[in-house]
């Protein structure tokens, strides 16, 4: 078994908030294990990962609306590092059609993405983590779940809502076994793929005019926040839900 700690981030090769949280879980000590539906990003950062930290990086191919090769990678997970002690559910999907013009596929895709993925992780992540006794998982969701907008489709809104119900009754079922289960709902954290989600009005002026910050936020800023959730300085907090927004939506 090695000796480092070891995560799960899914999604965690694209442009934005995985990418920081693996970065920053390599940086914090972790054996990041990449996972990510686009096979060669994939690859990609975790050799980028070994050649910066000088250690190996492991890196598996998996769409999260794949039942069975999120089994399969949890197993071999385990299989080749002897434990999982983190799991950062982060991978979404949203495409934004008013409810009244809603495809059922646009609808199903996001709920499979965003909800049935982040259950699925934890569905085939907990079983090893409670019987380890501890670990730590944090769900991605979005201030999408609590806002009065239109911005973001009811589709995403809907499944971000349900990460924030299976994220507290995972802590629930979980606490006494050692294992933490927390959400963070982000704010807009800006990537280029944004651009092609949202007409441009919706990044005009937001940092002047929304933000209380002054700025858009980054991947970073997530980050961090995960960095400190799965840490030991965390041990007290579980079935909680963070904003992280400049302020733009508080949770509360
Ligand atoms: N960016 C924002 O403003 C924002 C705001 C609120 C919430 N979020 C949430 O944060 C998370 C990360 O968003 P991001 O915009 O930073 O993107 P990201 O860069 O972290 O994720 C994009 C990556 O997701 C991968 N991916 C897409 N579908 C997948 C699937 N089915 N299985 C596995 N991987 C898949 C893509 O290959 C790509 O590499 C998402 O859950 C999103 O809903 C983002």
């Amino acid at each position: 078994m090695t000796e480092r700690k070891v995560a799960v981030v899914t999604a965690a090769a694209g442009a934005g908030i995985g990418a920081a949280i693996t970065r920053r879980l390599a940086a914090d000590g972790f054996d990041v294990v990449v996972t990510d539906a686009h096979e060669r990003r994939c690859k990609e950062l975790a050799d980028e990962l070994s050649a910066e930290h000088d250690r190996p990086f492991l890196s598996i191919p998996l769409d999260v609306t794949d039942a069975a090769a999120i089994e399969a990678c949890m197993a071999a997970v385990v299989a080749d590092r002897g434990r999982l002690d983190v799991l950062v559910n982060n991978a979404g999907w949203s495409k934004i059609e008013p409810v009244a013009e809603m495809s059922l596929e646009t609808w199903q895709r996001c709920i499979d993405v965003d909800l049935t993925g982040t259950f699925l992780g934890m569905r085939y992540a907990l079983p090893q983590m409670i019987a380890q006794q501890s670990g730590a998982v944090v769900n991605i969701s979005s201030i999408a779940a609590y806002e009065t907008s239109t911005e973001h489709g009811a589709a995403y809104s809907a499944a971000k809502a349900g990460v924030l119900a299976l994220t507290r009754v995972a802590a629930a079922e979980n606490g006494r076994h050692g294992v933490r289960v927390n959400a963070i709902t982000p704010g807009l954290i800006y990537n280029d793929f944004l651009r092609k989600i949202y007409p441009e009005e919706f990044f005009d002026g937001y940092a002047e005019s929304r933000s209380l910050v002054g700025r858009i936020g980054q991947p970073e800023d997530i980050a961090s926040l995960v960095s400190f959730l799965v840490s030991d300085q965390a041990g007290y907090i579980t079935g909680e839900v963070y904003g992280v927004s400049g302020g733009v939506h508080p949770h509360g």
